[in-house]
């Protein structure tokens, strides 16, 4: 019988001033006709897994115990469309040194625990909202001030009504002492 596996990744998940803030924002942009990403669900992705073993999953998780980064603040302010995949999304235009400190190590865990590593270039995107037709403007959006100090894997649970995600561990950022 094939292993179970769990689709995972590891991500910033906002505390609920900045996820309304998003949603307010997306809100405003796409008005009531367009499908949004629902507020409980935004996010930014540091890398994504895909699906991956129980035994795949402690590696990371042990790999995740390892990383030392200080806390940082993220300014989110630019709007971006990605016309190909059709994709509204929110991001910062200033990457904070702690940011690609944190998608460094989540790519060495990977390595580490034996996954593919994506090579792209880490685009650090809030994603808010998919199959949007008309495209929108890109450009500078009322900054938001998230203090992050925490980083998290989540799992994507993928059913009829749609993806739903489940933070299943939550590390507290702090710096070497
Ligand atoms: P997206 O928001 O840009 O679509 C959970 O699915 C998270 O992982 C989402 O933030 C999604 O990014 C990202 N994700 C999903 N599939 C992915 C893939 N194949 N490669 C990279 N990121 C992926």
């Amino acid at each position: 019988m094939a292993e179970a596996t769990r689709r995972l990744f590891f991500a910033l998940w906002p505390e609920d001033a900045v996820r309304l803030r998003c949603d307010w924002y997306a809100s405003s942009l796409l008005g009531k006709r367009i499908r949004r990403v629902p507020a409980e669900n935004i996010h930014l992705t540091l890398g994504f897994a895909g699906s991956v073993t129980n035994e795949v999953c402690r590696c990371l998780e042990a790999q995740a115990e390892t990383v030392v980064v200080e806390p940082f603040r993220l300014q989110i302010d630019h709007l971006g469309y990605w016309h190909r995949q059709r994709l509204l999304w929110m991001g910062p235009t200033h990457m904070p040194n702690e940011l690609w400190a944190l998608v460094t190590a989540i790519r060495d865990a990977f390595d580490a625990c034996g996954l593919q590593v994506d090579r792209r270039a880490f685009q650090a995107h809030i994603t808010l909202a998919r199959k949007v037709s008309a495209a929108l403007p890109a450009g500078e959006a009322p900054a938001i001030d998230w203090p992050v100090s925490s980083f998290c894997l989540v799992q994507s649970v993928i059913s009829d009504i749609g993806v739903s995600y489940r933070v299943l561990r939550r590390w507290t950022l702090e710096g070497a002492h």
